[in-house]
């Protein structure tokens, strides 16, 4: 994610139906939810903010990105998608944010946890970061079963994608963390969030700070 054609293979692949199923699992969770600062840990090419702002047009997203190549892929979405004055991009790695506490009004994460070495500050940040009552979704693949089972996923879901993003993507799954595992993770916070498995390789947090 780094480097330059890894964020352009990243920024090419069609996540379509799977970020769109994040802005709706959002809006069906949060239907009072019309506007206000959100944050995207982790934004890549900013596809997710793009969808949510055209959906709520109260939404002003701070899209937070530690890679200078997917901040440059996230510039030229946003800017193709005529959303620039509501989405501001930010260059930082968490943890920790440059932001101060409660400073945001709901908190998203898509695809982000799995890259962490440690996955407990990210959470602890997620928690300071977002104002009492703020929603909270953050999404991310989960591990499968075995090497296998991750090589079927990838022939499932990426046969046609750049062999740099298949080869991110098997990695991607065998980084990842199962939903029991989060659920330990969730439990050292003293926010009440669930976490579901919604689909053959995706996990979902939401709940409310
Ligand atoms: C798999 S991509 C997901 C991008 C986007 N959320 C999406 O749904 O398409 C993960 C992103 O997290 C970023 N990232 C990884 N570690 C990070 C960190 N410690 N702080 C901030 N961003 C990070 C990477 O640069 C990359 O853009």
């Amino acid at each position: 994610m780094e480097n330059p054609a890894g964020a352009r293979a990243y920024a090419r692949a069609d996540f379509a139906a799977v970020n769109q199923g994040f802005v709706d699992r959002f809006r069906a969770r949060f239907p009072e939810f019309v506007g206000g600062r959100a944050v995207d840990l982790g934004c890549g090419p900013a596809d997710i903010p793009v969808r949510l702002g055209r959906a709520l047009p109260g939404l002003q997203v701070t899209a937070v990105d530690g890679s200078a190549a997917m901040l440059a892929e996230a510039r030229r979405a946003i800017a193709a998608a005529g959303a620039a004055p509501r989405i501001a991009l930010v260059r930082a790695r968490l943890p920790p944010l440059p932001f101060p506490p409660r400073a945001f009004d709901a908190i998203l994460s898509n695809s982000l946890l799995h890259h962490l070495p440690d996955p407990l500050p990210f959470w602890h940040e997620v928690e300071r970061l977002a104002r009492p009552g703020a929603p909270l979704l953050v999404m991310d693949l989960a591990r499968p079963a075995s090497p296998a089972a991750a090589r079927a996923l990838v022939e499932l879901h990426a046969a046609v994608e750049d062999p740099i993003l298949r080869e991110d993507f098997y990695r991607s799954l065998l980084a990842a963390f199962t939903p029991e595992e989060v659920r330990r993770q969730l439990a050292t916070l003293s926010l009440r969030l669930e976490c579901a498995l919604v689909s053959d390789r995706h996990w979902v947090v939401s709940g409310r700070r």
